[in-house]
């Protein structure tokens, strides 16, 4: 299992470039489903979890070619032959967000089995609404034998109220309705840029889509749709875990190819830590930390508030600065795992329910410490960068699902990081 070593203390100074967004990737890749001919998609982040995504698509005769070169990163789906719209349990339990194909399955096949997902260990993670949401369109759903059974002759277009915000809720959902029967109204969805994404592609595959982005979308269901070329968006949560990497080791870092509209709470809280903050031009931004940060005190909401997937990295900076900041999650239960970690190299931070406290500056000293999921993993990464001595992060595949290349990129720009064991790609 391969592991990083980090030697602490370098200022990061260059410029770092940020892959596209796996999270938009993956619905993106789930609505080659809807259609007979080819699509292409690029700036494809070239991770695991996109490679898993492949593996499903093709488990399901679909044929996929990932290409990633110097500077593009495409991949060409074609769903011609869709000959068993089954998704397996040895691909879901690696990856929750297989649950994307449900919708777009049914839509396209009438039929879908999916196996109940597995994914990240961050809470409960249901997918109830999904389900709620398809049946209300007229699937049959039974469940047997760990798998989740949907049959559906055509879907019905109706009007969902979504309980509770749900990112690809969404956009099962909007998959789903794109080639349904008459009109569906989707009240209370996520308006994350990835379901804004997502739309753009489908749109350009035909689909009449209004109001992507906003808490209410409408969709007009077409009979077909038709292949497209569509350019992923850059990722926000990458972008910003480079943000706090520049202003964690003081450093001086612009951070390109990322879209600064997508990044509004993570500035503006980079800023209130005391990091100074320039939005250079349309895709880069510029982050600089000389003087000591300030404390300051974060509550995650769904966009465009603060992402729960920056809670953990934005608890790496905490650590380093003044003062008392209080991190609040409200996404998910159990979203605490980096603590202990964080704790083990000196740290101090008290959980409550679903509130961390922060008391800074620490002085983190090196550790091996073992990465839990995905974010967590970024944590302990920028916790390193500013660690006195070596740190052994083990377990760093949950940073290979979805960080292209992390080292190598740090590296570029000062970062002490090198990686042990296989490289990511053989193993
Ligand atoms: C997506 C992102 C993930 C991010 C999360 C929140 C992808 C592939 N993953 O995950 O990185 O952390 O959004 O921004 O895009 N819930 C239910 N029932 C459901 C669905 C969700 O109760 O059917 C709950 C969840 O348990 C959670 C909350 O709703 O408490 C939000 O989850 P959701 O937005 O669905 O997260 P994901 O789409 O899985």
């Amino acid at each position: 299992m391969d592991k990083f070593v980090v030697r602490g203390g370098n200022p990061l100074v260059g410029t770092i470039r940020v892959s596209g967004a796996k999270n938009s990737a993956l619905p993106c890749m789930a609505a080659a489903i809807l259609t007979e001919d080819e699509v292409t998609l690029e700036n494809i982040p070239q991770v695991r979890d996109i490679e898993t995504e492949r593996k499903l698509l093709a488990s399901m005769g679909a044929e996929v070619e990932l290409g990633y070169g110097r500077a593009q990163h495409r991949t060409t789906i074609s769903c011609r032959n869709l000959s068993d719209p089954v998704a397996k349990y040895e691909i879901v339990k690696t990856m929750r967000a297989s649950s994307l194909v449900l919708g777009p399955l049914i839509a396209r096949c009438g039929m879908a089995r999916v196996a109940m997902p597995g994914g990240c260990a961050i809470g409960g993670r249901p997918i109830d609404l999904h389900l709620k949401g398809l049946e209300k369109m007229g699937a049959v759903i039974t469940q047997e034998h760990g798998y989740l059974e949907a049959r559906a002759s055509r879907l019905r277009g109706t009007e969902l109220f979504f309980d509770k915000i749900t990112v690809t809720g969404t956009e099962d959902l909007l998959m789903a309705s794109v080639l349904a029967e008459g009109e569906t109204v989707m009240e209370n969805c996520a308006r994350e840029p990835e379901v804004s994404d997502l739309a753009a592609m489908l749109i350009g595959m035909g689909a009449k889509i209004e109001g992507a982005g906003t808490p209410t979308i409408r969709v007009q269901g077409v009979e077909k749709l038709h292949g497209t070329r569509h350019r992923i968006n850059p990722d926000r949560i990458e972008a910003g875990t480079f943000l706090i990497a520049g202003a964690i080791t003081r450093g001086d870092l612009i951070v390109a190819n990322c879209n600064p509209g997508h990044l509004g709470a993570v500035l503006e809280k980079l800023r209130e830590a005391g990091a100074t903050v320039e939005i250079l031009n349309a895709d880069s931004i510029r982050v600089r930390s000389d003087g000591p940060l300030q404390a300051a005190d974060i509550s995650t909401q769904e966009y465009p508030g603060f992402p729960t997937d920056m809670q953990a990295q934005y608890m790496a900076l905490a650590t380093q600065a003044e003062g008392v900041s209080r991190i609040t999650e409200n996404i998910f239960e159990n979203r605490f795992m980096h603590v202990q970690e964080l704790a083990r190299m000196g740290a101090n931070i008290a959980v409550d329910g679903r509130t961390a406290t922060v008391r800074g500056r620490a002085q983190l000293s090196s550790a091996a410490v073992m990465c839990s999921d995905l974010r967590a993993s970024a944590s302990l990464v920028l916790a390193a960068l500013v660690a006195e001595g070596e740190s052994i992060l083990d377990r760093v595949y949950h940073m290979d699902r979805g960080y292209e290349r992390i080292e190598e990129k740090l590296r570029g720009v000062g970062a002490q990081i090198r990686r042990m064991g296989n490289v990511f790609g053989n193993g």
